[in-house]
């Protein structure tokens, strides 16, 4: 049999300009910043860029401008004018929408088809969805005449920056809160793009700050008298860290964290359709999602089926420069990330599970995984409990629903969660068993701004997206959620 190769289609970098060197955005304005640190792009390990560290005298200078930026303009604007800059800040980002998509896929690793075609999209989706609410909140059933916080704290994780930007920032300002984020150390760089989107749509002054640097400038965040709500997504751990820290504190927060998201199949499951959403579920943006679908579940009955159709589909993922439009797997976003990802198959093939990949050249630079699965793994599997954060699939099977549904709640998360059934009183009855706050049926990873997102457990707190997410901005409309 013949084969044809693809060429590669490289997308061209020139559409953006990466300056040397970055301050902090704080008050409207780029301070010079101190202590830089290179940002790398993570696919061939070159320096892109240096970021500021923030300190928390930087935090502390961010904090007053987003108080006085709060007191004097944001909260005395109407909802409809602060409605405004949300739509402007939208339409920006999807006229500059290539460049955001080059740019995150050069500093993030992912590859330029999920940056182009989800990533900014949806962040643009969630301005506007915003936007549309700012006017509304008064009508909404939120309580009567529902207030902001006043200055919220938000971190953010290196997975979706841009995206988790948006899904932070667009509510805080629609409730008429203002913000100062911090984004993750090793992809800051669209955050600072963003800070030029403000700039553009004249946003006042000190109603969005940013402040790059590590997790002693996230915890310098935590830790400020100024703030009144925080808003997380990252790691259990720093999560548990920030709940200790601002325990003895008046501050909100919310908190979206780890998952290890069971993907279930049942005997009757479209098997084709079934595979591609497994696929979609555990290899989409390497792996580093919270709520990746790394947990897969098979009926007995077709387990051997399900299995072999996945690794011929498996065998198709093109892994390589992200920027690449055939690339499906890109870059591990860190050094770090590949030796947790690296070290926690490892315990796999110790514990006697057994690793399958497709025979795949991956660059000699830069940080590479190959599209895996391990099967025979059991629950007590470190790989079936921990979250490995890449492109790393755990197969167990089960033979009843119902053995289905201990084993997917067998977790110390409650991400999400996916059933695969042509029966939809399966569907129903599987859904209402489930703990876990996204269950998604016949499909995997799909996000609507519209749609509230968040865990059970240790997967967090509260809920970010749609009505859900905008009471969490405003004060005393969480207690009017039900
Ligand atoms: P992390 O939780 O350390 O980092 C997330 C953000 O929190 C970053 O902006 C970081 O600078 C900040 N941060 C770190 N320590 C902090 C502190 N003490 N106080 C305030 N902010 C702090 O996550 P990391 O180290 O990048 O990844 C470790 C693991 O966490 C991953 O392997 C993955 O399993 C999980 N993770 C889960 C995410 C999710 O979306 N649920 C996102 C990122 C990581
Ligand atoms: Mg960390």
């Amino acid at each position: 049999m013949t084969t044809f190769d693809y060429a590669p289609a490289l997308e061209s970098r020139t559409i953006v300009t990466i300056d040397p060197q970055y301050g902090h955005f704080i008050n409207g304005s780029f301070t010079k910043g101190s202590n830089h640190f290179a940002s790398i792009n993570p696919s061939d390990e070159t320096v892109l860029s240096h970021i500021a560290l923030g300190s928390a005298q930087d935090i502390d200078t961010a904090v007053d401008a987003a108080r006085v930026a709060y007191e004097s303009v944001w909260s005395k604007l109407s909802g409809k004018e602060r409605g405004k800059y949300l739509y402007r800040i939208a339409r920006i980002l999807q006229e500059r929408a290539r460049e955001f998509a080059v740019l995150e896929s050069l500093d993030n690793g992912k590859p330029i088809r999920e940056s182009r075609d989800v990533d900014v999209p949806l962040a643009a989706a969630h301005f506007f969805y915003h936007a549309g609410w700012a006017d509304k909140l008064d009508y909404a059933g939120m309580g009567n005449s529902p207030r902001p916080h006043g200055v919220a704290g938000q971190i953010i994780p290196w997975n979706f920056p841009i995206l988790m930007l948006s899904w932070k920032i667009a509510p805080a300002l629609a409730a008429g809160n203002t913000v100062v984020l911090k984004p993750a150390e090793t992809t800051s760089l669209t955050a600072l793009l963003f800070a030029q989107v403000c700039q553009q749509a004249e946003l006042p002054a000190g109603v969005v700050n940013i402040v790059t640097g590590d997790g002693s400038t996230g915890a310098a965040l935590v830790e400020h008298p100024g703030i009144d709500k925080i808003a997380f997504t990252g790691s259990t751990e720093v999560g548990k860290a920030i709940a200790r820290a601002i325990a003895p504190t008046k501050k909100k927060a919310t908190l979206e964290l780890g998952g290890k998201a069971a993907n279930i199949v049942f005997e009757d499951a479209p098997i084709d359709e079934t595979v591609e959403g497994i696929v979609n579920g555990i290899f989409f943006n390497q792996g580093h999602v919270c709520c990746a679908g790394s947990r897969l579940l098979l009926q007995e009955d077709v387990a051997e089926e399900v299995l072999s159709k996945l690794k011929v589909r498996m065998a198709k993922i093109r892994v390589g420069d992200p920027l690449d439009k055939n690339t499906d797997l890109g870059a591990i976003n860190s050094s770090e990330q590949l030796l947790k990802i690296r070290d926690l198959s490892k315990s796999g093939d110790d514990e006697g599970a057994e690793r399958w990949s497709p025979p795949c050249a991956v660059p000699e630079k830069g940080f590479w995984f190959p599209p895996t699965i391990f099967t025979g793994v059991t629950q007590a599997h470190r790989i079936a409990r921990e979250e490995i954060f890449g492109p790393v699939l755990s197969v167990l099977t089960f033979r009843t629903p119902q053995e289905a549904i201990e084993k997917a709640n067998n977790t110390p998360y409650g991400l999400s969660a996916g059933i695969w059934s042509e029966k939809g009183s399966r569907i129903l009855w599987a859904a209402g068993q489930l703990k876990a706050g996204v269950i998604w049926a016949n499909t995997f990873n799909k996000f609507d701004p519209a749609s509230p997102f968040g865990g059970y457990k240790e997967s967090g707190w509260g809920r970010e997206g749609g009505r859900h997410g905008l009471t969490a901005y405003l004060k005393d409309a969480e207690s009017n959620n039900e």
